[in-house]
């Protein structure tokens, strides 16, 4: 080859082949960044509604909790869309000449289902469970960020693989009370402000956390309070601690709004008084950072390791 090719043209086809290796790389670059782009992962698009639904409004304005509208939330793998009914329940009385309400009215009279644009969507291949993650204390704003904040819904996180297994590999920074699940602005705790757990008397009894035969989550068997349950308010925290058995949430789901065992704000709220047969815990353990109570949680909710978390078969079946 050397006789038809010179020095010269040597160089020239040297410099094409680093030339086309770079541009291969930076289209590999390029189509990565494209995967994992806001464009593709749909992050913080806000798809023009039917209704301009406002979470700011209804939660943050009129304090609705989650459940009064995402009703299966808790016992299903699907959170739930809530029907007109829900809507009309109040829309019937307010606001009930709104030009933005007019597609809520027409699907009322004519019971034809207002079309809303899914904004948070996993590939089929994909196996999602909303009832185990707030059952063993991952809240709502994990995943879906200050949902009360917001005046249109958006998707916070890129639901890619990669954000799911950041914290299947470790959990326990993000683990919170069951009682705080839908507390949007939880930050764990601190040293001015701790948080007092005790494990009910049934957990670690031989009904393994099971209350009244109920197969309850063993999560349920661990209650915590933001008001020290040893000084300033011992009867608000024997209150306290009973808001987050089975007994109290399906009271809470047979009310009409909001739940007793949901918090607003700083505090948590006081609700139902004990019911009488429930055993008293034994003793409260004081947490002042998230490392020690994610550590608590993670063995108190029975978790597997991050390896078992990891595994394809979890979220690939
Ligand atoms: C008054 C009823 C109501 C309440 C209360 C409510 N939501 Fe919604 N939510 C809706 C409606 C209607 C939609 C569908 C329209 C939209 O996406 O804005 C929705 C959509 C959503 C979506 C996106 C669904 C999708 O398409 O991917 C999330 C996430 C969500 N809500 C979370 C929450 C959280 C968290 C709370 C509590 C802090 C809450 N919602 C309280 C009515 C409600
Ligand atoms: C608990 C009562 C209640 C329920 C349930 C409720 N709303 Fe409202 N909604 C209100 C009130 C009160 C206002 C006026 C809020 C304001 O101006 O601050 C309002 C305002 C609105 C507005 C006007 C824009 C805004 O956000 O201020 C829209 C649109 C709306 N609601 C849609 C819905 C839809 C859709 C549903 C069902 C998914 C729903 N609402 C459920 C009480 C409710
Ligand atoms: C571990 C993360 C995570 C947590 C915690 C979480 N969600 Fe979701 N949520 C998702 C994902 C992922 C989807 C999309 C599911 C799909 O496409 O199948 C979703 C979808 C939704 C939807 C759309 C309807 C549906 O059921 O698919 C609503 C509404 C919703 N979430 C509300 C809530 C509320 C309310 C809470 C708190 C009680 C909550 N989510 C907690 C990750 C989470
Ligand atoms: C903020 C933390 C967090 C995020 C984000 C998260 N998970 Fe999880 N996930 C958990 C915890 C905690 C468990 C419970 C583990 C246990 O019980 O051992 C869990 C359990 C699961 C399970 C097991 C259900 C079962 O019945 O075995 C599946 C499936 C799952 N997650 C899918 C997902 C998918 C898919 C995503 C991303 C779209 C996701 N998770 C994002 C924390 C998270
Ligand atoms: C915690 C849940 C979770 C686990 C565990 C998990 N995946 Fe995924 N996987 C996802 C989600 C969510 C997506 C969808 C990503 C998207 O929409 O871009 C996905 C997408 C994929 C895809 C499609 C291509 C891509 O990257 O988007 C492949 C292939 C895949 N996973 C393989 C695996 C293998 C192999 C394992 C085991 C080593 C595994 N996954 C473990 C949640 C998980």
């Amino acid at each position: 080859m050397a006789q038809v090719f010179d020095r010269s043209s040597n160089a020239l086809a040297r410099a094409s082949l680093v030339l086309t290796g770079l541009i291969v790389i930076a289209l590999g670059v390029g189509l990565n960044e494209l995967q994992r782009s806001p464009w593709v992962t749909r992050q913080g698009q806000r798809p023009d509604q039917p209704v301009p639904f406002s979470h700011k409004h209804h939660v943050e304005g009129l304090g609705l909790q989650c459940q009064y509208c995402h009703t299966s939330v808790e016992k299903s793998s699907y959170a739930g869309i809530p029907p007109t009914k829900t809507c009309i329940n109040c829309h019937a009385q307010i606001w009930t000449n709104a030009e933005l309400l007019q597609p809520v009215r027409h699907s009322w009279a004519t019971g034809e289902s207002i079309n809303w644009i899914r904004i948070h969507d996993l590939p089929d291949y994909v196996y999602f469970n909303h009832q185990i993650h707030v059952n063993k204390g991952i809240g709502c704003a994990s995943c879906h960020g200050r949902v009360d904040e917001m005046p249109l819904m958006y998707q916070q996180n890129s639901l890619q693989m990669e954000w799911c297994l950041n914290c299947h590999r470790n959990p326990s920074v993000n683990l919170r009370p069951t009682s705080e699940i839908y507390n949007m602005a939880w930050n764990g705790p601190s040293t001015g402000k701790p948080v007092w757990c005790a494990e009910t008397a049934e957990n670690g009894s031989a009904n393994g956390g099971y209350v009244d035969g109920m197969r309850a989550p063993t999560a349920q068997a661990v209650s915590c309070t933001t008001t020290d349950p040893t000084g300033n308010n011992p009867n608000v925290a024997m209150l306290q601690q009973f808001t987050v058995g089975p007994a109290s949430m399906s009271q809470a789901h047979s009310g009409t709004m909001g739940s007793p065992n949901a918090t607003e704000g700083e505090n948590q709220t006081v609700s139902d008084p004990p019911p009488a047969s429930m055993p008293l815990p034994v003793s409260y353990h004081k947490f002042t950072s998230q490392a020690e109570l994610g550590t608590y949680l993670t063995a108190q909710y029975h978790l597997r390791n991050a390896n078992e978390l990891s595994s394809c078969e979890v979220c690939h079946r």
